[in-house]
């Protein structure tokens, strides 16, 4: 038998044991889903907290219930730093982060780690899937070179795919099972084993003809977003000063039963994806000569944000006598996005830091994030405030950026001063609300 035969065989029987580096949110639904299916499923991260965490049938992520862990755990799933035990892997799937560098570009320094850690280890059999989202050839320039150095040929002794993550955070509708997957082989026999591997594992496999074809896939799905969220910021700018609510726009464009789809401004873009993948491709496309300025553009209209609402809510407290300087301002969810508890790129912390450049107090509530994290960039010794007809009148100024159901709306409306709405939550003009 080839060595692609033997592997789909222990693909089918299940005896594949699959490695998955990066337990994050990526890695380890993943993880949790291979197991699911019967898989045998080594975890590894570099991380010993969240490696022991695991062992010990814990989970630290939010929507990732300890059950789910411990269920894994019952069914053969271990988590592991040491990377020598990469070779007792069938499949090895790398999820681990790709963030930007401090002049806006591609770090790939965890992706080029992860296979130089794994490389002393690689044997005949194996399929590698790169899942980190990153910019088109990163899996042939950078993935393939390093295994074929082992003395493997790529294709034919071992296998290497790409397969996008999808994930869409704290959207129940949608699990790792019901997410369809891309996937772009590096060879047509690579394709073969990918769809093979992860057909075990989700609903539907979407294969396409190359492992660039789905990297760049992968981007244009973030750059979609991207590009319309900045499309519906600078709407907002525009129709404020026309005096026209976009929130009320979009809502009726959007029963046109065709050809438009809504999008809602906010106060700038987050997590980890939008406001960091775009750049992957831009920049690969001035090293082919070619400016993505649609990608710039956006990223700089999502930028600003942050600075505009914190002008609309200076100058709301303008019209109210006050200065930001010295006022009490609460912001009202600083995750992300609504319902979640990730505060990666959050632009709430943007305006949180903003605001204490002009000299405001600033304090914040959100029920998902009860103590203010320790993040790279940021520090705040804050805890979440506790919302009750007294402390929500005790601010100048509530400044909404996040819109978790969790919040009491009506409730704030009827004891905040002023209400800073960057999420068109409130419908009804009220004298204490300003939209931004
Ligand atoms: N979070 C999302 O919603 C999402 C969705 C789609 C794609 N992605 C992409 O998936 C990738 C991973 O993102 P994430 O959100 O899971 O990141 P994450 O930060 O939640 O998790 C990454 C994990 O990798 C570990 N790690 C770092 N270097 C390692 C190494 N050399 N070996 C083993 N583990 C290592 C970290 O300790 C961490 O636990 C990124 O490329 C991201 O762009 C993320």
């Amino acid at each position: 038998m080839t060595q692609k035969q033997q592997l789909l065989a222990k693909i089918a029987d299940k005896s594949a044991l699959v490695a998955i580096f990066g337990l994050g949110y990526v890695g380890l639904p993943l993880s949790l889903r291979f197991a699911e299916v019967g898989f045998r499923v080594l975890g590894f991260d570099i991380d010993r907290g969240k490696v022991d965490a695991l062992n010990a049938g814990r989970s630290y992520i939010g929507h990732i219930s300890a059950a789910a862990v411990a269920g894994a755990r019952a069914r053969g799933f271990e988590a592991t730093a040491e990377f020598a035990r990469s070779r007792e892997a069938d499949v090895l799937i790398v999820c681990v982060p790709t963030p930007l560098d401090n002049r806006r570009e591609p770090d790939l320094s965890y992706v080029i780690g992860t296979i130089e850690a794994i490389a002393p280890y690689l044997r005949a059999g194996q399929l590698v899937s790169l899942e980190s989202t990153t910019y088109p050839g990163t899996t042939d320039e950078e993935f393939k070179p390093r295994i074929e150095a082992r003395g493997l040929t790529v294709g034919r002794d071992a296998f290497l795919v790409f397969s996008p993550e999808r994930e869409d955070p704290g959207n129940p509708k949608f699990d790792t099972r019901r997410i369809p997957k891309i996937c772009g082989g590096v060879t047509q026999d690579c394709l073969e084993v990918g769809v093979a591997l992860y057909g075990a594992a989700v609903d539907k496999v979407v294969p396409v003809s190359s492992a660039r074809a789905a990297e760049m896939t992968k981007l244009l799905e973030n750059i979609h977003r991207a590009v319309n969220i900045a499309l519906v910021n600078e709407l907002k700018i525009v129709a404020d000063r026309m005096g026209i609510d976009i929130h009320e726009v979009i809502r009726a464009a959007a029963t046109k039963p065709f050809g438009f789809v809504p999008y809602w401004p906010g106060p700038g873009f987050g997590g980890h994806c939008i406001p960091i993948d775009p750049y992957y491709l831009s920049w690969k496309a001035r090293k082919f000569g070619v400016q993505a300025k649609f990608v710039e553009l956006a990223g700089e209209v999502n930028r600003a944000m942050p600075g505009w609402v914190v002008g609309k809510l200076s100058e709301a407290l303008g019209n109210r006598d006050k200065a930001v300087a010295g006022c009490r301002c609460l912001v009202l969810g600083i995750a992300y996005k609504k319902n979640v508890d990730d505060m990666r790129e959050s632009p709430a912390v943007k305006l949180m830091e903003l605001l204490v450049q002009l000299g405001a107090k600033v304090e914040y509530s959100d029920p998902h994030v009860p103590v203010f994290p320790k993040m790279r960039e940021h520090l705040f010794d804050l805890k979440s405030v506790a919302l009750s007809p007294d402390s929500i009148a005790s601010y100048d100024v509530v400044l909404l950026a996040t819109n978790h159901d969790a919040f009491d709306y009506v409730l704030l409306k009827q004891h905040a001063r002023l209400i800073v709405d960057t999420r068109g939550v409130y419908t009804e003009a009220a004298p204490n609300v300003v939209k931004a």
